[in-house]
């Protein structure tokens, strides 16, 4: 930590949270080194108690795509709290519909929606729900893959190459929790694999115990990595055959890469999606929707067959008043707000590489629309044993590191993905191009 960072409000801070919080913070995926306590945002920037300014890409793990502080977002939440309208724990809104209509305009395989307050809510439902419909319990995952916190999906995230093994008692890779206190029960109906690895998505349907197969289209927790040219459609195809529930967990990808989602980009029609994260500009809230019929177990009329939704904050309005928000100007305003993303995601791309093409390491930049991340390999990962055996872990450490010394928050950790907001700008960009050509031949 730099002498700046480390001055006394800042200490205090971390002290307090220290004696009140074990490690400190709430949300352990939040630990960074160093540790910085911001305590505002605005657009493109953030601020820590020194006053310190960032230019911010990592955008609270991707939710922020119109920017911090959204005047349209923002003002629609106050407008909630004027005009009084709270949660009721009984009964409707007229806003739950107006959210629900503006979900399935916008992502056009959406029959009908379920909201939820988070992310792994909507996966756990997406479980749930495949499980009921299905009646089998297998879910099926992929090794660098992130669908929430709940035991069903903790599992093989960013994993040590040689922990990388088949597992002993029967198709995929042997089990990496990220975490513990995951019951045997569960772990014995959990199977994961490589992502762009169609032979062995077979072979674990082929056992006929899979209710889901649960994906990021684009593996955009590990940076980008993106489907091979037939590999989505190939899953779709082995779904079918096999009778498993294709899920989409759109989470990350979804409205940052297009108002449709990435499954409007490469045309593939899941059975059920989840969204969370930009869908309410940085507010919380999740989205679990799809195919009538299966969506229609949350509303059985038989009783055994009803799925259970339900919970005390889903349809609070404070994220659903952002959401409406989101999605209306993500609608009226498509072609500016993606155009401009994609416009400086280009910038970013072709100022990296031309940076990067004069150092004497490898490197590839991979991008998907907003979302970009620079790889210290020579080729474009495929899943994540090729990128952890490629990817140069102490440059990109140094590279992250040495870019937040200079007021450029990327988050520290290696191969985690960039996001560029509609609250960014081309000077931004330049500004970020110019620092990064400036580490060339120093720490890089
Ligand atoms: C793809 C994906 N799915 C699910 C989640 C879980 O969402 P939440 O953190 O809102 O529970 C995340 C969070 O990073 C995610 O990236």
């Amino acid at each position: 930590m730099s002498e700046t960072t480390e001055s006394t409000a800042t200490e205090r801070y971390l002290e307090r949270n220290r004696r009140f919080i074990p490690g400190g913070l709430f949300s352990m995926n939040r630990r960074t080194d160093p540790m910085i306590v911001f305590e505002r945002a605005q657009g493109a920037y953030m601020w820590d108690v020194e006053g310190r300014r960032y230019l911010d890409y990592h955008a609270a793990f991707a939710p922020y795509f119109l920017g911090h502080a959204d005047p349209d977002v923002d003002g629609a939440v106050i407008s909630a709290l004027q005009r009084q309208a709270s949660l009721f724990g009984a009964g409707t809104t007229p806003w739950e519909g107006e959210l629900a209509e503006l979900l399935v305009q916008s992502v056009p395989t959406l029959d009908v929606v379920q909201v939820t307050n988070t992310g792994s809510e909507a996966t756990a439902y997406a479980i749930r729900l495949a499980r009921a419909v299905t009646g089998r319990d297998g879910i099926l995952l992929m090794q660098g893959g992130y669908n929430g916190w709940e035991d069903d999906v903790a599992f093989n995230l960013m994993d040590p190459a040689d922990t990388l093994k088949p597992r002993d008692d029967g198709p995929g890779l042997s089990l990496r929790p990220i975490t513990n206190g995951i019951p045997e029960a569960i772990r014995r109906n959990v199977y994961v694999v490589q992502f762009n690895d169609l032979d062995a998505v077979e072979t674990v349907l082929k056992t006929g115990r899979i209710a889901a197969l649960m994906l990021e289209p684009v593996l955009q927790n590990i940076g980008v990595v993106k489907p091979l040219p037939g590999y989505l459609e190939g899953l779709r195809r082995l779904c079918d055959t096999y009778g498993t529930l294709l899920v989409f967990d759109e989470v990350k990808t979804g409205f940052r890469n297009g108002l449709g989602g990435y499954q409007a980009i490469c045309g593939i029609r899941p059975d059920l999606s989840t969204f969370g994260k930009a869908v309410a500009n940085g507010y919380p809230l999740g989205v679990i929707g799809g195919r009538a019929e299966y969506m229609r177990y949350f509303d059985h009329p038989d009783a055994k067959e009803k799925v259970l939704i339900a919970g005390t904050y889903n349809g609070h309005p404070v994220p659903v008043f952002a959401a409406i928000a989101t999605l209306k100007k993500l609608r009226d305003r498509h072609d500016e707000i993606y155009g401009h993303v994609d416009d400086l995601g280009r910038m970013m791309e072709e100022g990296l590489r031309a940076i990067f093409a004069k150092a004497d390491y490898p490197f590839t930049i991979v991008r998907q629309s907003s979302a970009f991340v620079v790889y210290f390999m020579d080729h474009a990962p495929v899943d994540w044993l090729d990128l952890i055996r490629s990817n140069d872990m102490e440059r990109d450490k140094r590279y992250r590191a040495a870019l937040i010394e200079r007021g450029i928050f990327h988050f520290p950790t290696p191969s985690k993905q960039g996001s560029i907001s509609f609250a960014h700008s081309r000077d931004d960009v330049a500004t970020t191009l110019d620092v990064t050509e400036r580490l060339l031949g120093g720490v890089l």
